[in-house]
């Protein structure tokens, strides 16, 4: 490592040296000479006659000062001072910038000939000089100047003007009346198919919606707009919050690092979350694209109306963000299976975050590239944050500070306290102590232990909270916990003789805690934490009985799953203790296995859930050191098991019901089931031969991967002709090749590793785009831990390999894929010392990017 990169800290945030009103800004597009032209006036904030603006990767062509050439300035390896400049002046830059050489996918890059941006979060300053900071809120003019060959120039806002010029150009320019930050910032150019329609707002404007796509994908938009019109129409019924402005686009492009982007009025989207038809989008790429949509559309106030004072602020926007998409599912789907979903990415991804070297607070305070920190913590962590405040001040309570919230700070870049301040203010509620939560890193525990007295009958409840050890809070937190007690019979308790907020909600702030419960009268089983009402984990000795009561009778259908899951891990555990792996299965698992099947509840799909067992990496939490081969085996015998238990029920199921290929939500649960069925049944002594084929050939995707992921899990005879055959019949359509890719690298096999380094060189495949590499390679390593743990050490080398090579690619991909060595500490010390090694080398390259070194020097020092 040649210079060791400075870490920004949360406590040493200034206010911007000077302020923007206006910015005006000219694009003369060219693939490797494009001159962008800046003019702005600038106020100073202090006394202080030069300025520092940030920027990257820029060729200074002319800088005016009030018109005049102006030659007194330095240029910074990530920025410029400009010196002797007055206290207001007009500053007027023009630069130059190669966007056919922008590989790394931020600032202005060409995505399959298109021109697009992202400048979020500090991608502006590969574009123009600027204060690419978000508390530095403008209004822009754009003009955009291309080859007629690109028909659409887009920008933020609304066109004021559009024209032809000579030599085959044309230009189109916008204004975007809002303020926003640079980040906001956005630029398209490219030749699209556009599909249009309106939404008209409760006040009567009607807004013009347009989804632009890859030529010949208009069939593959209409799901998207229709996600578009129902986030649209949600907002304004739940939150009270109607759209802007005349305009809103969203542009579908290949090449893009993240999800999807919030640009005002310009949403640009990683064409993986827009495109879907039954052919090609599975059931869940429907739901996932329904929310990401929703997810950037609930932005537009809560992100780009109110948006960050600073960059650790992040959670400010995305946090409640995702606790509105969330909410949006929930509202249109089922509640119950949304809540599986988001518990699901905190135990599998929050808590292994939490519990590593990329540890930090939903608000961090030490930053050395940002792009490091959109991460399940921030965003999903907290959410969770925010649902607590749901759950404390109730939906009411909540709707009054969202209210005081955007009364107060429209138009403003705020922080994390302002949000908790206007939740408090508007509801005469304290929660400084609740402000904790954006502090304390590491997952805090509950233990609970419980009494019954038969005498008095009373039930006692005692609460204690603990905290990593490394956590900086020591002091207890403010912590919302829902419970449910159940009686003999599965019935409710009345609660009595305790305080409840809301429903069924205790309230603890101190570290201890005893709920003494009246007229209790016989020994109740306790639902704790229900629905996740906290973002912890739970030490209760649940005795197995207690577990398969509330999996048959708990009033949440969340708690039911909950319970089932930990059936799954106390079983699984068992095996793994045991280092037998053809153990018998508890009774009292089977018994409720089977009463699942006899009485089934009425949304199968929540059955399909009952019935899965939690992956490998949600289990591995659960261990020291994670034990790869036993933990993989116990899963395998397990669900092994599970297929012989259920074989006569899974075949009645299976062969009663049909894929009608519809899309409506019982529809989708039939699918799930039937899938989970035959990946079960395949796995038995039951020739599957027949069905697999069938659904193979099915034309709803869904239906097809379920024959080719159940196939190729229990290895039979059919799968790779079923493989070969996807490959010739969808070559043509690289979004769907990314689930062949993850598939292939799912294989259970001792030869997926050879398969996947020679996938390398399949036409389809391309390194420099981030989702065939998260495809692949990313569903390898997360995915098929047996095959990426290898104790030879070759899935770590074909994970340093890649990640060597995408450093100077694509920085912000290698940093995403390098999560599954960070977390070497926690394996055997052969598999340590392998892991460990690829860091060493990868520490090692003289060029590293910042986006790696931050992770690379936090896991191993
Ligand atoms: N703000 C975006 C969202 O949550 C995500 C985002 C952040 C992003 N940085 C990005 C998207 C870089 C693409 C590239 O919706
Ligand atoms: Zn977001």
């Amino acid at each position: 490592m040649t210079q060791k990169p400075q870490a920004k800290l949360l406590a040493n945030y200034q206010p911007p040296s000077h302020q923007v009103e206006h910015i005006d800004l000219v694009f003369d597009l060219s693939p490797q000479h494009t001159r962008v032209t800046a003019k702005y006036n600038l106020i100073a904030n202090n006394e202080q006659s030069y300025i520092e603006l940030d920027g990257v990767d820029l060729k200074l062509i002319t800088l005016k000062v009030d018109g005049q050439v102006h030659t007194d300035y330095t240029l910074l390896v990530d920025g410029i001072k400009i010196n002797s400049v007055p206290q207001t002046f007009a500053l007027e830059i023009e630069t130059e910038i190669a966007p056919e050489l922008n590989t790394s996918l931020e600032g202005l890059y060409l995505s399959d000939g298109a021109y697009c941006t992202q400048c979020e979060a500090e991608g502006f300053r590969k574009i123009t000089y600027f204060f690419d900071r978000p508390d530095v809120l403008a209004t822009y003019k754009v003009t955009v100047i291309g080859d007629k060959e690109f028909p659409f120039l887009l920008s933020n806002g609304n066109q004021l003007d559009a024209g032809e010029l000579e030599e085959g150009r044309h230009f189109v320019t916008w204004e975007d009346p809002y303020k926003k930050p640079s980040y906001l910032f956005a630029l398209v150019a490219g030749d699209f198919d556009k599909l249009e329609d309106k939404f008209v707002t409760k006040s009567g404007r009607e807004v013009k919606l347009q989804i632009f796509v890859d030529k010949g994908n208009l069939s593959k938009a209409p799901h998207a707009m229709t996600s578009l019109q129902k986030s649209m129409k949600w907002d304004e019924e739940r939150f009270n919050l109607e759209y802007d402005l005349d305009i809103y686009m969203i542009v579908a492009v290949d090449f893009f690092n993240m999800g999807a982007m919030e640009n005002k009025g310009l949403n640009i989207f990683n064409s993986a979350c827009v495109l879907a038809n039954q052919e090609t989008a599975t059931d869940r790429d429907y739901h996932v694209i329904e929310s990401i949509v929703g997810h950037e559309y609930f932005h537009n106030w809560t992100g780009n109306r109110v948006t960050c004072r600073d960059w650790f602020q992040l959670s400010l926007k995305e946090g409640l963000t995702v606790f509105r998409d969330q909410e949006f599912s929930s509202d249109l789907g089922s509640r119950a299976l949304n809540r599986i979903d988001a518990v699901n990415a905190m135990r599998t991804h929050q808590f292994a975050e939490d519990a590593g070297p990329m540890a930090h607070p939903i608000r961090p305070e030490e930053v050395i590239e940002m792009n490091n920190f959109y991460t399940v913590t921030v965003y999903n962590k907290g959410a969770e944050v925010i649902r607590m405040m749901h759950t404390l001040l109730g939906e009411q309570g909540f709707q009054k500070g969202m209210q005081l919230y955007f009364e107060r700070h429209d138009g403003q870049a705020v922080t994390c306290d302002d949000f908790v301040n206007a939740m408090a203010d508007a509801t005469q509620t304290d929660l400084n102590q609740f402000k904790l939560w954006y502090r304390q890193f590491g997952t805090p525990t509950l233990h609970v232990e419980t009494y019954y007295d038969a005498e008095a009958r009373t039930y006692q409840l005692d609460i204690k909270q603990t905290h990593a050890t490394n956590d900086p809070i020591s002091e207890p937190l403010h912590v919302p916990v829902a419970v449910e007690l159940l009686d003999e019979q599965g019935q409710p308790i009345v609660l009595e003789g305790v305080q409840l907020k809301h429903g069924r909600v205790l309230e603890l702030t101190e570290e201890a805690h005893r709920f003494v419960f009246h007229n209790v009268e016989s020994e109740p089983t306790p639902v704790l934490l229900e629905d996740f009402s906290a973002p912890c984990l739970l030490e209760y000795r649940y005795s197995l009985a207690q577990l398969s009561h509330i999996a048959k009778y708990a009033t949440s259908y969340y708690a039911r799953w909950e319970a089932m899951q930990i059936l799954f891990t106390q079983q699984i555990r068992t095996y793994v203790n045991a280092e037998a792996q053809n153990g018998n299965m508890f009774s009292e698992l089977s018994s409720v296995l089977v009463s699942l099947f006899e009485h089934k509840p009425d949304d199968l799909a929540i059955l399909a859930e009952y019935i899965s067992v939690p992956n490998f990496d949600t289990l591995s939490g659960g261990y020291d050191v994670v034990p790869v081969d036993a933990l993989c085996q116990a899963i395998k015998h397990l669900e092994l098991q599970i297929a012989q238990l259920l074989e006569p029920y899974l075949i009645a199921f299976y062969t009663d019901t049909k894929d009608s290929g519809g899309l409506s939500a019982e529809d989708v649960a039939i699918r799930a089931l039937r899938n989970k069925s035959l990946y079960y049944l395949a796995l038995t002594q039951v020739d599957v031969s027949a069905w697999l084929c069938e659904q193979a050939s099915s034309l709803n995707m869904t239906t097809k991967l379920g024959a080719l992921s159940s196939a190729l899990n229990a290895q039979h005879a059919l799968s790779d002709a079923m493989m070969q055959e996807f490959d010739v019949q969808w070559n043509h359509d690289l979004l769907v090749m990314d689930k062949w890719f993850a598939l292939q690298a799912t294989s259970p096999t001792d030869k997926c590793i050879d398969v996947v380094l020679s996938l390398y060189s399949h036409p389809c495949f391309d390194k420099s785009n981030p989702n065939r590499v998260r495809a692949l390679v990313g569903t390898f390593t997360r995915s098929n831990p047996q095959q990426f743990h290898r104790p030879d050490g070759k899935g770590y080398e074909l994970l340093g390999d890649l990640i060597a090579e995408l450093n100077e690619l694509n920085p912000q991909n290698a940093s995403r894929i390098i999560t599954p060595l960070l977390s070497f500490k926690r394996f055997d010390e052969n598999r340590q010392s392998k892991m460990r090694a690829q860091l060493e080398r990868l520490a090692a390259i003289s060029n590293l990017s910042d986006d790696l070194y931050e992770k690379i020097d936090r896991a191993l020092n």
